[in-house]
Formats: C-alpha cells, sequence, structure tokens
C-alpha cells in the first residue's frame, strides 16, 4: 500500500497559503488591514479585479506608493494566473458554453442568432417607447425557463435606472408562460441606480451576488441616462465616454466570469447634421459601439408592431425582424 501523504507537512514548506474563499484582500503579501480597507471601498473586491487594475489606479485607492502598488498587482496576478495566453482550443471551449436567452419572438431571436447571447453585451436602443424596457423585462422573465425553453435557469440582476421596472409586468409575463409569477418576481434582484456612480458600484454588488446566485443575466436599463444628463457640455463629453468605457468593461468582465448575458438598453440622441435617412443615433458613440457586441435599433411600425434591426454584430449578417409588444409580453 502507497504510504498516504501526510496532512501535516511542515508549513515552511507550504509554498503561499491557500487563498481562503471568499478572497481576503488581506491574504496578499504587503497588504494591510488599512490598504485592504481602502481597496475594498474603491470597488477592488476580488482578485480578478486587482489583477487586471493598473498601478495607478490601485496607489490612488489605496493612498500607496505606485511601487508597492505595482507589487500588490503583480502578487494578484500571480494568484489569479492571469495575464498569460491561451491557445485556441481553450478559446473554443469557452465559447461551447456560450447560452443563449430567448426573447419570446422567434424573428427576433433569429436575427440575434438564436436569442441574447452569454458573454456578450447585447444593447437595445430606439426612442422612448419603441420597447426597450419591454424586451429587458421579457428577457428577465424567459431567462429563468430551463434551456430547452429558452432560459439558462438563471436569477437576475436588473439595474434600473430611470425607474420603469415594473413588477405588475414580470407578472403578467410569467403568468402567460406558465411560470409561478411569485417565484419569477423573487428570482430577478432589482436595484434603483440613481446616479451613474451608483450605477457602476452596482456592477461590483452584483458581482458578490453572482458568487452565492445563478446570475446569467444583467439588465441595465438605461445604460446611458444617468452618463448623459450628468455630464452635459462639451467639455465633459471626455470624462463621460471614460467612465461610461470603465462601465462597460466591467460589465464585460462580468459576463465573461459568470458566462452571463448583459443586455442594455440605450436612448438615441438626434443628429442635425444627418439630412437624410433616420437622423437619430444611440448614445456613447464609438465607446458604446466598440463594447457592445449585438446592437438592435428599434423603430416603431403599426401598433403593436416594432421593427428591430442588428446594426452591429461580429458573426451576423445585418437584417430585420418585426415583434409586437402585447399585454402578455414580447411576441411575433
Ligand atoms: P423609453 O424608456 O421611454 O425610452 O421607452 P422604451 O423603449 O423603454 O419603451 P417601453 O418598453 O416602455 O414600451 C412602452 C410600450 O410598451 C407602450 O407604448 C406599449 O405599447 C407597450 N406596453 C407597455 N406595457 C404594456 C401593457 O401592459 N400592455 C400592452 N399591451 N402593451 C404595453
Ligand atoms: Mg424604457
Amino acid at each position: 500500500m502507497a504510504p498516504k501523504p501526510t496532512a501535516k507537512s511542515a508549513p515552511a514548506e507550504t509554498p503561499a497559503p491557500p487563498i481562503r474563499q471568499p478572497f481576503d484582500l488581506e491574504d496578499l503579501e504587503g497588504v494591510g488591514q488599512t490598504t485592504a480597507d481602502k481597496l475594498r471601498e474603491a470597488g477592488f473586491t476580488d482578485l480578478m479585479e486587482l489583477a487586471v487594475a493598473s498601478p495607478g489606479d490601485v496607489a490612488e485607492a489605496a493612498e500607496i506608493g505606485t511601487a508597492i502598488a505595482q507589487k500588490i498587482i503583480g502578487e494578484a496576478r500571480r494568484r489569479a494566473d492571469v495575464g498569460g495566453f491561451e491557445s485556441g482550443t481553450a478559446v473554443l471551449e469557452r465559447r461551447q458554453k456560450l447560452g443563449r436567452i430567448s426573447t419570446h419572438s422567434k424573428a427576433l431571436d433569429e436575427l440575434l442568432g438564436g436569442g441574447v447571447e452569454t458573454q456578450a453585451i447585447t444593447e437595445f436602443s430606439g426612442e422612448f417607447g419603441t420597447g426597450k424596457t419591454q424586451l429587458g423585462h421579457q428577457i428577465a422573465v424567459d431567462s429563468q425557463l430551463p434551456a430547452a425553453q429558452g432560459g439558462l435557469g438563471s436569477e437576475i440582476v436588473y439595474i434600473d435606472t430611470e425607474s420603469t421596472f415594473r413588477p405588475e409586468r414580470i407578472v403578467d409575463m410569467a403568468k402567460a408562460i406558465g411560470l409561478d409569477p411569485e417565484l419569477a418576481l423573487s428570482r430577478i434582484h432589482v436595484a434603483r441606480a440613481f446616479n451613474s456612480n451608483h450605477q457602476m458600484l452596482l456592477v461590483q454588488k452584483a458581482q458578490e451576488l453572482a458568487r452565492e446566485k445563478p446570475i446569467r443575466l444583467v439588465v441595465v436599463d438605461s445604460l446611458t441616462a444617468h452618463f448623459r444628463s450628468e455630464y452635459l457640455g462639451r467639455g465633459e463629453l471626455a470624462p463621460r465616454q471614460q467612465m461610461l468605457n470603465k462601465h462597460l468593461h466591467e460589465l464585460l468582465r462580468f459576463a465573461d466570469t459568470y458566462n452571463a448575458a448583459i443586455v442594455v438598453t440605450n436612448q438615441v440622441s438626434a443628429r442635425p447634421d444627418i439630412l437624410f435617412g433616420d437622423p437619430t443615433r444611440p448614445i456613447g458613440g464609438n465607446i458604446v459601439a466598440h463594447a457592445a457586441t449585438y446592437r438592435i435599433y428599434l423603430r416603431k411600425s403599426k401598433p403593436p408592431k416594432r421593427i428591430a434591426r442588428l446594426i452591429d454584430s461580429p458573426n451576423l449578417p445585418e437584417g430585420e425582424a418585426v415583434f409586437s409588444l402585447t399585454g402578455e409580453g414580447i411576441r411575433d
């Protein structure tokens, strides 16, 4: 019989103490209580956050020198095992885990290549009343269904920036597809975002929640409204875009980490410089354009019809789909 490995090997031989779960910043060499508290306050709550942060950001957050910040980041990178290359096979494997959530409109699902995809941001833009909020509600309901019925058995984080989340609509939509309305509501974790900072903070809170619950969908309705109203004027365009960019990348990171779908809504603004065609464009310019994997532009048609047009996708043809806004939710 082979000798049993002894559990009591000398502690001096153990290279690094195992990271406690959940991860404690204090486990990192060079991070004391004060630094850890400051880092947490600034939102660096997990190893990955720290591993991919810039030394400048960490130094500022923890009020420490850049050199020490660099050292802490290095340590986090070693522990998180990031920074290397991965094989095409690994990328393919990850992509094979992609999940899809139905919008409950066959036509719209087809336009999206089979539904709203995980590991990606899907943007629905359009003027008022085009159905962006209704879509957010419907996808939140459908995501709870089992995979065979177009869902992911998910719980949902719903970031509501305009106070337009309506539990009554969830009840209607859930009943219409045979879900227990109370159960459906209990699986949607709604937070009202009071300003853009708070909105960004809620993504961190979502990460905490996702460690306990199967969050496979985050809805942000609306992505841009706070940013748009807080950063007014020409001079503020650059800082606004910078913050929006950070927000989108935090959302993308969530999508990757938890194999989750991110659905964001976006208003459109008039473009007086365009004389022909549709004189409106989604807010956020190229920042949103780059971060969003799928961009759907909605417009009104003969009620209750809406037309969805796929305007930007790495792997799908451009096209249009018609769907309806009904009392029961999104339908063909
Ligand atoms: P903004 O947030 O104002 O930019 O608009 P939005 O794109 O989010 O529009 P929203 O999703 O709120 O769509 C509103 C439309 O949905 C209404 O004009 C109705 O056509 C439809 N709608 C909303 N609630 C109901 C409902 O209970 N029954 C029915 N039949 N239609 C509804
Ligand atoms: Mg809305």
